[in-house]
């Protein structure tokens, strides 16, 4: 079964001069999958994000999530859309530093009317599968960057998003709490079954997904499985990248 299906995906940004970001795009992401995007920088990868997150519309084709297409709906709509079915992970963690890792991470189910005793259950639950249960209190400015990130995490994972979008979840982290945070999406994908879709530049990250996807100037280029081997993976993916050209190649080949 399929949670999300992207067809026939363009997107025109229309100014002095228009142009053509994304260009009749289609793949599907079936449920418990996690999902990779790379391509070269202005390769379209954040546009296509922006059309799956309802951050942006599309210039034609469709998107669904679970069969609901969220472009067709209503403003407010698509606003619960977002918050009920989405989950969000970004680069710069948006936490907010006057709350405790704790008030953050329940935050979007205070918003949602959330029983105290459910929210409690769910918080437990979730942030020992993440490994800050002894963080609770402690505020933002007093835990580390990969602690930040596994609280984002949380935070994102805490309603049981149908969708988990993740934007360079690693773009602000050391090679140690990256692995980190790599190793505990991919816990969280294969112990909750929950499905992923992960922007990133760092073939190391993307090492940790089931499936990459390529994109080159707007356009699908092409898309790699992993088999049993993670570090195998790493390397299909390198070479891919190499052969894609742009800049997508600056990385580190090294920390694996
Ligand atoms: N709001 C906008 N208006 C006009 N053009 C845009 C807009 N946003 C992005 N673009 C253009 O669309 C193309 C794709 O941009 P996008 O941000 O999706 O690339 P990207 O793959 O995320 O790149 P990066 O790896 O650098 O983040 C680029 O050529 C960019 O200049
Ligand atoms: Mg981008």
């Amino acid at each position: 079964m399929s949670v999300l299906d992207v067809r026939h995906l363009s997107k025109i940004y229309e100014g002095k001069v228009s142009y053509k970001a994304l260009d009749n795009i289609n793949f599907t992401v079936d449920k418990g999958e996690f999902v990779g995007i790379m391509g070269p920088s202005g390769s379209g990868k954040t546009t296509l994000l922006n059309m799956v997150s309802t951050i942006d519309s599309p210039t034609s084709g469709e998107v669904t999530v679970n069969g609901q297409n969220p472009h067709g709906l209503k403003k407010n709509d698509i606003a619960l859309f977002r918050r009920r079915k989405l989950g969000f992970v970004f680069q710069y963690f948006n936490l907010l530093d006057t709350l405790t890792v704790e008030e953050n991470i329940i935050l979007p189910l205070t918003l949602d009317g959330v029983s105290v005793s459910e929210m409690n259950k769910r918080l437990v639950d979730i942030t020992k599968k993440l490994g800050i249960d002894q963080i609770l209190k402690k505020r933002t400015y007093e835990i580390s960057g990969g602690q930040m990130q596994r609280t984002a995490i949380a935070r994102a994972m805490i309603h049981k998003p149908e969708l988990l979008l993740a934007d360079e979840p690693t773009g602000n982290l050391d090679s140690k709490s990256s692995k980190d945070v790599m190793e505990t999406l991919e816990h969280l994908n294969q112990s909750e079954g929950s499905t992923m879709m992960m922007v990133t530049h760092d073939a190391l990250a993307a090492s940790y997904c089931s499936r990459v996807i390529f994109i080159k100037d707007g356009q699908l280029y092409n898309e790699i499985y992993r088999g049993a081997n993670r570090q195998a993976f790493f390397q299909q993916i390198i070479d891919m990248l190499s052969v894609l050209g742009g800049d997508a190649h600056e990385l580190s080949t090294a920390r694996y």
